[in-house]
């Protein structure tokens, strides 16, 4: 690990993210153990969560330790109180934080002063956590990452940069189809070629749905507006409008093919009803593995410390 954060998927090797799969599918056989005893977690939340926030705090509590959940509304992350601030004074209390942010540099500056882990629990650049489950869930579904095609259908958001990012460090191939102007950013694009010199994953950018999809192992899209971009929607609506997940387009992956998406879904926008609810789909596999991953996670964190 690079740094006693988690601010971004790269901020662990490609061995270190297998290392917590591995671990976290151990994981999944004992629900309640006291590995984490006397150890405390801060869930601080400027935006909406369900899945997050739930199995962080349940993470917590199954592992002996205890989890606290700040909201924007209680805190006042950089308006009732600097971010610099609010940081020291909860490092002084808990032994890590996780952090749900509008800005990705809200999360940077946490972690500069908080004198604790940092965990990204979504910012808008990267939701490292997601993509963690989405990796144990891939890995329990098809026995391996090395040599799997990743089809990510849609917006180059949060969710996008960080399965580039794992898929690259670990060595799973990614393709992207986005419409022009919304796939990843020439920066994530540079770092996730860096790490495919040594990973072998293939990565490919498209603007067809279709040659994304065709062959692939994994169809995989999320939300066309982020939150926070909720004055966009309308817009994005019609540019994203072809690139809905169908039967039709999931006809031209591999037949064992699965579809994922991180939830919450926008029916009858990124995906149909239809796709969503079929057998391919694993949306609720992944859901669960949020409280595995992350277990896997804290211990990496929090165990021994
Ligand atoms: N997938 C995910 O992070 O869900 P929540 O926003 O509900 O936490
Ligand atoms: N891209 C979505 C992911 C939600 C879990 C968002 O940022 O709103």
């Amino acid at each position: 690990m690079k740094q006693n954060h988690l601010l971004s998927i790269a901020d662990l090797s490609g061995d270190e993210i297998l290392s917590l799969i591995y671990n976290a599918i151990e994981l999944k056989k004992t629900v309640w153990t006291e590995t984490l005893k006397h150890k405390s977690l801060a869930i601080l939340f400027e935006k909406q969560s369900a899945r997050t926030r739930v199995s962080f705090d349940l993470a917590m509590n199954q592992l002996g330790g205890h989890a606290i959940y700040l909201s924007q509304a209680e805190v006042g992350l950089g308006t009732r109180e600097s971010v610099p601030d609010v940081a020291r004074v909860l490092g002084r209390y808990v032994d890590a934080i996780a952090a749900r942010t509008y800005s990705h540099q809200t999360i940077e500056i946490l972690a500069e002063y908080a004198g604790v882990p940092v965990i990204n629990a979504l910012s808008d650049y990267e939701h490292p956590c997601q993509a963690l489950a989405d990796l144990q869930t891939i890995y329990e579904k098809k026995g391996t990452l090395k040599g799997i095609t990743l089809a990510y259908i849609g917006d180059g958001n949060n969710i996008a940069n960080s399965l580039a990012l794992a898929s690259a460090l670990t060595g799973m191939n990614f393709r992207i189809a986005s419409p022009e102007g919304y796939s990843l950013t020439k920066d994530v694009k540079k770092q996730v070629e860096k790490y495919t010199l040594h990973s072998g994953a293939i990565i490919t950018f498209t603007s067809s749905p279709e040659e994304a999809v065709t062959g692939a192992d994994v169809v995989y899209t999320d939300v066309w507006a982020s939150m926070g971009q909720e004055d966009e929607a309308e817009e994005r609506r019609k540019i994203f409008a072809h690139y809905q997940i169908d039967e039709k387009l999931m006809a031209l992956a591999k037949d064992d093919a699965i579809f994922m998406h991180d939830l919450p879904a926008h029916r009858g926008e990124e995906v149909t009803d239809k796709v969503i609810e079929s057998a391919q789909s694993v949306v609720f596999d992944q859901a669960e593995n949020r409280l595995h991953a992350q277990k896997a996670l804290l211990i990496k964190f929090l165990g021994n410390s």
